[in-house]
């Protein structure tokens, strides 16, 4: 070499090296933010509605907190917990957990759905962000054929919200609806009322199969003693307008008292060890776990498409002994298809790894297909591409099709970005996955921030549609609304396993 060309290759090493690191180091700190505000509202989550009501809660109204409330209902065991981070940065503020709690665990042995209002939160009231949640427990409850409990302590409706809770058809009502829908498809339902169920609260357990009340504090009332007094004139106490006492002695709204909550719990638990209720099987031949450590994938999640690396390194720290087989390998190679097992049970897996072209998506159909076929349950590992799709090919619409109408059990994590219409061919929401699980990095809207351009011809208006597509895309943005079923750390994600058959599924 030239002394010249010397200096200006090591030039080059260096600012390579510079920018490497300074890519690294962004990189490191972006992921870091993620888990901070991963930490920050779980964090807030556990907060309830704020150390004065659970003081409120605990010492004058002597009520066990909802989260120990669900440790006394459910096995000693994991539960999963559906969309913790609902309710957060709504228009109408932070909501924690949306004011109640909803998951999958097990009681006596049984999977079950629970639903469980957040009296810290507003008195356990119901924003429109608690009734899409209860709804959506509901619905995971008929989808996948689990019991559904309900632990009761709620005032109704957030009635400054009314408009927004009361009149359309998925509002409060629906969840009235859904109970007697599930009964009429014998979907078991028990209630236990722990609290006040004020107005629409009150429907609830006066709906369910079987209930159980406890003394003192469990009431049960269209309004409380404040109306009837100005209604009528009559003072009244609680406990004599629609106490435990006269709930199960006199009005027969109740079949069981419970004298303390301890034993309110007991015996919803005794009453689901008679629902004579049959899951599927569990799996219980041993796992392999994976070659590679899940402990390495929150590196290995996408910060935004263009770091995209092979898919495979992520579905080789998923999958059973690091194995798939794949399907169509050397055919539309933007999408991985094939085969592999998760915790024992056997699923087809769907990753994109580019974009979603015309073969890709004839192969995706395909495969979809193959698996409905066979019945083996889907598992979609959504990273679209950054912009809409301009062109709908008949591939990518027929993908769309065979995912719409694949009866097997789907579940999409969305690994890096939802955008577009590819995310419909990938079972985004609209194409009702049996359950939708976030990364912290993904991304959700029509079409990545930074590509406005793609839509927009002005320049200003497309700087404020990149800035609005940046703060109304992230992960956490999305689960504030539920349009998902929660926020999960890529290294969880084989622990938010699943127990499948067909019509069938329960996720722990
Ligand atoms: N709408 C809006 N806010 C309500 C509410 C409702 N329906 N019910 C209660 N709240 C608010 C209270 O104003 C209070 O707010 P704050 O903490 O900012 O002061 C908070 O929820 C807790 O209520 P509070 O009465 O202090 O707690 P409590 O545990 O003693 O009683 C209830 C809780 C729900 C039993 C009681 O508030 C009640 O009976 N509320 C009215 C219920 C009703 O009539 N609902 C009709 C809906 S159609």
């Amino acid at each position: 070499f030239h002394q010249d060309n010397i200096c200006k290759s090591l030039h080059s090493v260096f600012l390579f090296t510079f920018v490497y690191i300074l890519h690294s180091f962004t990189t490191f700190l972006e992921l870091g933010l993620y888990l901070f505000r991963y930490m920050e509202l779980k964090k807030k989550v556990l907060n309830g509605g704020g150390v004065n009501a659970i003081a409120h809660h605990t010492q004058k109204n002597k009520k066990v907190l909802v989260r120990d409330r669900l440790r006394m209902l459910l096995d000693d065991e994991d539960y999963l917990e559906l969309s913790p981070f609902a309710g957060f940065g709504l228009p109408y503020g932070d909501i924690p957990s949306a004011g109640c709690i909803t998951g999958i665990g097990k009681i006596n042995g049984l999977w079950c759905v629970f639903i469980a209002n957040d009296a810290t939160v507003k008195g356990g009231t119901a924003y429109p962000i608690t009734v899409k949640k209860q709804l959506r427990a509901q619905e995971v409850s008929m989808q996948n054929r689990l019991p559904c409990v309900y632990l009761v302590d709620s005032g109704g409706a957030f009635l400054p919200l009314q408009s927004d809770i009361f009149p359309d058809k998925n509002h409060g009502g629906r969840i009235f609806y859904n109970e007697a829908v599930m009964s009429a498809v014998k979907i078991p339902q028990v209630a236990l009322v722990c609290g006040s169920c004020t107005a629409g609260g009150a429907y609830v357990p006066t709906l369910a199969e079987e209930v159980v009340i406890v003394h003192s504090i469990g009431t049960i009332f269209l309004a409380g003693p404040p109306l009837v007094k100005a209604a009528t004139g009559e003072e009244v106490i609680p406990e004599d307008l629609g106490g435990a006492t006269l709930h199960s002695e006199v009005s027969g709204c109740v079949d069981h008292f419970a004298a303390v909550e301890s034993e309110g719990y007991e015996c919803t638990r005794n009453i689901i060890s008679t629902l004579n209720f049959e899951l599927p099987e569990e799996n219980t031949t041993e796992v392999e776990e994976p070659l590679y450590s899940a402990e390495e994938l929150m590196g290995l999640a996408p910060k935004s498409y263009n770091y995209s690396m092979d898919v495979r390194l992520i579905v080789c720290r998923l999958t059973d002994g690091s194995q798939l087989q794949e399907f169509k390998a050397r055919y539309g190679t933007t999408l991985l298809t094939g085969f592999a097992r998760i915790e024992g049970h056997q699923v087809g897996i769907v990753a994109n790894n580019g974009e979603l072209t015309y073969e890709a998506s004839l192969k995706g159909s395909h495969f979809v297909q193959l698996c409905d076929q066979r019945d083996i349950p889907l598992i979609f590992l959504q990273n679209t591409a950054p912009q809409p799709v301009h062109t709908l090919s008949q591939a990518k619409g027929s993908m769309m099709s065979a995912v719409a109408c694949a009866s097997t059990p789907k579940i999409t994590v969305v690994i890096g970005g939802c955008h577009g219409g590819d995310s419909y061919a990938m079972c985004g929401r609209a194409f009702d996955p049996n359950f939708l699980f976030l990364w912290p990095n993904a991304r959700v809207s029509i079409l990545a921030p930074g590509h406005a351009d793609a839509l927009v011809q002005e320049e200003r208006e497309t700087v404020h549609i990149n800035e609005q597509l940046k703060k109304e895309s992230t992960a956490f943005f999305s689960s504030g609304r539920l349009w998902d079923d929660g926020v999960i750390l890529p290294q969880d994600t084989r622990k938010v396993k699943f127990t499948m058959q067909k019509h069938k599924c329960s996720a722990v």
